[in-house]
């Protein structure tokens, strides 16, 4: 297995990959994959109060508060699973996250964190998001138009039902872009001032984009 040893950053608009590049990449490094998004998700399922506040946001395309999203990191990097390196997947989504994130690091020993830009052209990040459906058991991602389970509704790895996430609807999907460009585009510049930003086209397939961001990986760590 690849050692990583450090904190890896996903960030890109929605859509883009960073999902579907990160269950595979986190299993080859033997590193936790954090998205902020899944961890929102599962407390939406389960019911808790901070899902209960996150749910109506979630499904307008806002974001969710800088506050709750850093105090479920916070404990979640806590975690000793954290100690040789981790994934993160959709965080941080705004400089005070940024912030915060590098005020943190300063309490482990990771080292700065290497940030993945994912670049994809808008029409393609929706026509991805109008045809992606999730395994509700394992969270296999999948694609209608592209990569299609063999039967249809099913997961090809657990056998659970495929859904379709509730803000994978068009108004929602142009909420969420918004959201990006206002909110998240900046931390492209963050990070490329301080010389920790690659860019990875993600408009090729998936393929194509774990074979190019491999090799990103391997000629960064
Ligand atoms: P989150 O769950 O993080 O969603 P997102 O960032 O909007 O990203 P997505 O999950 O939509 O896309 P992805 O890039 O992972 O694409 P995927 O691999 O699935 O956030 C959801 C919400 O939670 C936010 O709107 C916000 O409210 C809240 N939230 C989360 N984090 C937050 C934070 N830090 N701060 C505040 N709020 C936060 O791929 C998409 C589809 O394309 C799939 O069907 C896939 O099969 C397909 N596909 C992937 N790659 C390819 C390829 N190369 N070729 C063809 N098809 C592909």
């Amino acid at each position: 297995m690849k050692v990583l040893r450090r904190a890896l950053i996903f960030l890109g608009p929605p859509g883009a990959g960073k999902g579907t590049q990160a269950r595979e990449i986190s299993r080859r490094y033997g590193v936790p994959h954090l998205s902020t998004g899944d961890m929102l998700r599962e407390h939406i399922a389960k019911g808790t109060e901070l899902g209960r506040r996150a749910k109506p946001i979630m499904e307008s395309g806002q974001l969710v508060s800088d506050q709750i999203v850093l105090e479920m990191v916070e404990e979640r990097i806590s975690r000793a699973d954290c100690a040789g390196g981790l994934l993160f997947d959709g965080f941080p989504r705004t400089l005070a996250q940024a912030e915060a994130l590098e005020k943190i690091f300063e309490g482990h020993h990771l080292g700065r964190p290497l940030v993945v830009n994912f670049v994809v052209d808008p029409e393609l990040m929706f026509h991805r998001m109008s045809g992606r459906r999730t395994c509700s058991q394992c969270g296999q991602i999948y694609n209608l138009h592209d990569s299609p389970p063999r039967q249809p509704g099913r997961c090809d790895i657990c056998g659970g039902a495929l859904v379709q996430r509730p803000d994978d609807r068009e108004d929602v999907m142009r909420e969420r872009r918004a959201a990006y460009e206002r909110q998240t585009r900046p931390l492209v510049d963050y990070y490329q001032a301080r010389g920790q930003l690659f860019n990875l086209d993600g408009s090729k397939d998936v393929e194509s984009v774990r074979r190019d961001l491999l090799a990103l990986l391997d000629r960064a760590s």
